[in-house]
This record gives structure tokens, sequence and C-alpha cells, in this order.
């Protein structure tokens, strides 16, 4: 493959990966830019997870190359700890830890002191709209989901992550709530100019949140690719036709992903 420019980011150039007699993704080339934020939409089993866990190195691809921040994610995955970081549909927070004892644990397994991950932690929640002695020291099962999901995020930011993953990190809150979650994010990636990449099934969410939306159609591969001019970001005519576009992509027919080969079964990604 070509030498990634500067600019990118991340870089997945032909990549394969099957599972057993199935491939999850094939031929998917995409690159993204340092500073953009992109929305990765597909119907379920699209194989968008399966790209974000390659991305992030959990697992190997079956052919093809990946360059993320300059570094090969799975054979070099030990050095991309700390370069990006990832936020799930589940806060995944740690029960018996406070919100900011949740947000220091990373900043414990990069090394840092305790009273600078306290003052980390504590930046980065009230980066996330969580202030207060008292909000900081509430428990993951006092916290509302809305407050779960930031406490998650501050946690992902708080290693100051170049890259940011989030795999349908607000798809399980209301909508008010992950509308004002979704809006507070993007601003945030925008003022500290990271690069985020946000896996969804909900075209209004990609469009509200991305500079650019990649839509995916099983086994995954780019079916439609939309930047999005930040002169347009609130047209509503143009939205609704960029909308109609994207449903028509996501809508195609799926093609059988079979190879012939015996099926081998399931894997497990690596645990992070
Ligand atoms: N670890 C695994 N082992 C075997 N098959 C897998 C594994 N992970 C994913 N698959 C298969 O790969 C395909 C793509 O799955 P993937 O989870 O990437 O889809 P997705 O687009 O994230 O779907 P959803 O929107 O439902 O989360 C599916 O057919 C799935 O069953
Ligand atoms: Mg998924």
């Amino acid at each position: 493959m070509n030498e990634p420019a500067a600019s990118d980011i991340i870089v997945l150039d032909k990549v394969d990966k099957r599972f057993g007699a199935n491939y999850a993704v094939q031929d998917l080339s995409f690159t993204v830019q340092r500073g953009q934020i992109v929305a990765l939409l597909g119907r379920t089993g699209a194989g968008k997870s399966t790209a974000l866990h390659l991305i992030m190195g959990v697992m190997a691809p079956t052919s093809g190359h990946l360059i993320v921040d300059g570094l090969d994610p799975y054979r070099q995955f030990k050095q991309l700890r700390g370069k990006l970081a990832v936020s799930f549909q589940t806060d995944r927070l740690l029960p018996w830890r406070s919100a900011i004892d949740n947000v220091a644990l990373g900043l414990q397994i990069l090394g840092f002191g305790a009273a600078e991950r306290r003052r980390r932690a504590e930046e980065w929640l009230a980066n996330v709209k969580i202030t207060g002695a008292a909000n900081l020291a509430k428990f993951p099962h006092e916290l509302s989901g809305g407050m779960r999901q930031r406490t998650s995020l501050a946690r992902a930011l708080a290693v100051d992550p170049n890259l940011l993953l989030l795999d349908e990190s607000f798809s399980q809150l209301d909508h008010v709530t992950s509308a004002a979650l979704r809006t507070d994010v993007a601003d945030l990636v925008r003022r500290l100019s990271k690069t985020c990449v946000l896996i969804t099934h909900r075209i209004d969410d990609a469009l509200e949140m991305a500079d650019r939306v990649l839509v995916l159609t099983a086994p995954a591969r780019v079916a439609y690719d939309l930047v999005i001019p930040p002169g347009l970001r609130h047209d509503k005519a143009w939205l609704a036709e960029q909308e109609r576009a994207i449903a028509a992509a996501m809508a195609a027919p799926l093609e059988s992903s079979a190879t012939g080969l015996a099926e081998s079964g399931a894997e497990q990604p690596r645990v992070t």
C-alpha cells in the first residue's frame, strides 16, 4: 500500500475479516483524517463493530493493511495504549469505584501519581458537565444512565487519546438525554481537535454529529461516503435529501458473504 499522508490517522486498505466461512468485513478501504468526526452507519450485522475491533487492534485482519496513528493496531497493540480510547453501548464502569475513581483508572494504568490522577479526572468530568464533590463521589448505581455514560466518556478521554471510538455509546439513553450528550461530545471533540469514529444505526444521529458519514453494507464495505459541508449542516432541505440517499444505500440488498469454507466458529477479541 502507499505511504499514508501525515493527515491520515486511520487507513484501511483492502481489509478482510472472516469468521469461519463468513466475511464480516470484505475489501474494506477508507481513510480518516485527523480532526474528523466520522460516523459509520449500517444495518445490524453490517460489520461495523468488527471494523472498529480491527481499528482497536483487538483482532487481526484476515488480510489487508491497517494503520492507526502510524502503527499497526494488532501487531503494535501496546504502543497504541493511551493513543486511542473506546466507549461502548454500556458504560462498563466499575461498580465498586466512585465516578472520579472510575475516570482516574486509566490514568493509574498509565502511571500518573495520585494527586495528578485526581486533578485530571476532575477536569475531564467537568468537560462532560459532571461537577460538584457530591457527584464525583457517587458510585455508578447512584448515577443516572446519562451521567454514567458521561462518566464513561470522561474515562475514555482522560488519557488524552488522539482518537476516540464510540460504538453505539448513546443508543441506550432516552432521546433527550442522548441528544444532549451527542451535542456535548461533538463540541468537545471539535474543541480538543480529536478524531472520532462513531458507530450508529440512526441516520439523524450521524448527520447531526459527524463531518462525514460512511454507510457500510454487509460484509462491511463502503456503500456511500458523504462529507458534510459545514455550511449545510443545518440546511433542512439538504439534510432531508441526504437522509433519503443514505437510507437507500443502507437498504441495498445484502450479499451472501459465505466463502464455501468450512465453518470454524467464533473468535473472541483480545481483552484490552
Ligand atoms: N467474534 C465473532 N465471531 C464470529 N462471528 C462474528 C464475530 N463478531 C462478529 N461476527 C459476525 O460478523 C458479522 C458482522 O458483525 P458485527 O458485530 O461487526 O456487525 P454490526 O454492524 O456491529 O451489527 P450491530 O449493528 O448489530 O451491532 C455478523 O454476521 C456477526 O455474526
Ligand atoms: Mg455492532
